[in-house]
């Protein structure tokens, strides 16, 4: 199960970016592996948290992990039918290769295929002024995202030894 230098820089960043905002707004961490986005959620005092993943594994680690959050089995929205004042989302990204196909780091052929389905849907169930916080790397094809028109705006970056992290807000 995934945890890597993007999820510690994601929790990083959320860490600061959401302790003053209020706690009462509703959150979807989604792509939650381990759980590690929904438990800096939770750290800073977040209580309406879901955290959902596509794989068995995942679901039953964080239902073992977390009491006192909703968690959901769902292949992006496919199983989610609520709206969110902030969907928090680190998917995988990295283009597949034969000598990497797993689904917690590959998005796709070119690596932004989950991305681009991840936003023809987000839209949906995010409630008025709710925002999405993507981590996108240098990796990621851009081109097809862009045409979503989402307002996409640089929160913080990182570089790597071989490839620059960023960490977005999109708006409608
Ligand atoms: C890069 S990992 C991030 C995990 C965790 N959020 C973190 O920051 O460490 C991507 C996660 O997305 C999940 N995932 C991949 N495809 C998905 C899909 N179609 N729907 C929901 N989750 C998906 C993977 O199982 C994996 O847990």
């Amino acid at each position: 199960m995934y945890l890597g230098e993007d999820s510690f820089f994601m929790s990083e960043f959320l860490g600061n970016y959401l302790k003053d905002k209020d706690k009462k707004i509703k959150i979807l961490d989604l792509g939650s592996g381990r759980g590690i986005q929904a438990e800096t959620c939770i750290n800073l005092g977040f209580k309406d948290i879901t955290a959902s993943d596509i794989g068995e594994e995942e679901i039953n680690y964080l239902k073992n992990k977390f009491k006192n959050i909703k968690i959901i089995k769902s292949d992006l929205f496919s199983n989610i039918q609520e709206k969110f004042d902030l969907i928090i989302f680190n998917p995988p990204y990295l283009p597949e290769s034969r000598y990497d196909s797993r689904r917690d780091t590959t998005g796709g052929k070119f690596g932004d295929e989950i991305i681009f389905r991840f936003l023809e849907q987000a839209g949906n169930h995010l409630n008025e002024n709710g925002e999405i916080i993507l981590l996108l790397s240098s990796f990621t094809p851009r081109n097809k995202i862009k045409k979503l028109k989402w307002k996409i705006k640089k929160l913080d970056e990182k570089s790597l030894f071989f490839e620059k992290l960023e960490i977005c807000q999109l708006k409608k």
